[in-house]
């Protein structure tokens, strides 16, 4: 029962906060990271769908917050809840991102495309990060977790913009944990493989070198499928003591795809 009790309690006692909580990865994190114990803001610009994640989890652990990434007030708007509702933050999951449609030429791309990517995908999880530290500096302590892609390592898979923002994230993160570490919080970045998720499923993009074609292509490890699980698995590690010497990583979770 002592086994037990210490495997399913990896979170007891902590505040986190999932950008992107409202479907996906995001939304499979959150109710892992609660079943560990956690509080957990859901914070998404997806009200109907996060309002449900947050009820799934409980109200007593869980709260909704509307939060777009892109925009500065909305983030620090959701870290300040975070503080106010449950007393601090430890973990800080900059998850939110968007896929635009793949185009095989850059003369065929556009920048009202660009910049959209880049404010949600980079922009967000700048924002992000800025507000987790400003209160996780005070307390010495946090775990900052990003979503980066494969795209951060391997090029002609997705958009000219997702894939130059998955390596900014990756930049971001670097940056962040030489400059956090003497303060004892921890900066980490995820590269899952393509899992199906809405975002890949319903993207509607019908180029053969979508992610949907990769996936269905390549995406078996020994026909092992990456599941959501599989990466908020990960992410669950990145948060725990158990990584308490990991920073600056960028933690691929690719069945060895990018190798
Ligand atoms: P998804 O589209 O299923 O979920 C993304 C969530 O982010 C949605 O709930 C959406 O409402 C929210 N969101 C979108 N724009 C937002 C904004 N401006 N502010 C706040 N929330 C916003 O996508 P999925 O697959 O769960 O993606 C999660 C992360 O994983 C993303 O960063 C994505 O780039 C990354 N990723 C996904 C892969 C895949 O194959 N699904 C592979 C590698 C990385």
């Amino acid at each position: 029962y002592f086994l037990v009790g210490y495997y399913w309690s990896r979170l007891a006692g902590k505040v986190a906060l999932i950008t992107g909580a409202a479907r996906g990865l995001g939304e499979c994190t959150a109710k892992l990271f609660a079943e560990h114990g956690a509080k957990v803001i859901v914070a998404d610009i997806n009200g109907e769908l996060g309002q449900v994640v947050s009820e799934a989890i409980g109200s007593a652990n869980s709260r909704y917050v509307h939060c777009d990434v892109s925009k500065e007030e909305d983030v620090k708007n959701a870290v300040d809840i975070a503080v106010t509702t449950y007393g601090k933050l430890d973990i800080m999951f900059n998850n939110a991102g968007i896929l635009d449609p793949f185009k095989a030429s850059i003369t065929d791309n556009n920048k009202i495309d660009f910049d959209r990517v880049l404010s949600v995908n980079v922009t967000g999880v700048f924002l992000g990060m800025k507000h987790a530290a400003r209160v996780m500096v005070p307390a010495r302590t946090g775990s900052i977790i990003s979503t980066s892609s494969i795209a951060s390592e391997v090029g002609g898979i997705a958009s000219h913009a997702y894939t130059c923002s998955k390596h900014a994230i990756v930049g971001l993160t670097k940056n962040l944990a030489v400059e956090l570490g003497q303060f004892g919080i921890r900066v980490n970045c995820l590269s899952p493989y393509g899992m199906s998720t809405p975002m890949v499923t319903s993207s509607g993009t019908t180029d053969p070198k979508t992610f949907k074609t990769i996936i269905d292509s390549y995406g078996n490890l020994n026909d092992v499928t990456l599941t959501t699980n599989d990466v908020a698995n990960a992410a669950l590690f990145l948060a725990t003591n158990d990584a308490k010497y990991m920073s600056g990583h960028n933690l691929h979770v690719d069945g060895g795809f990018s190798v």
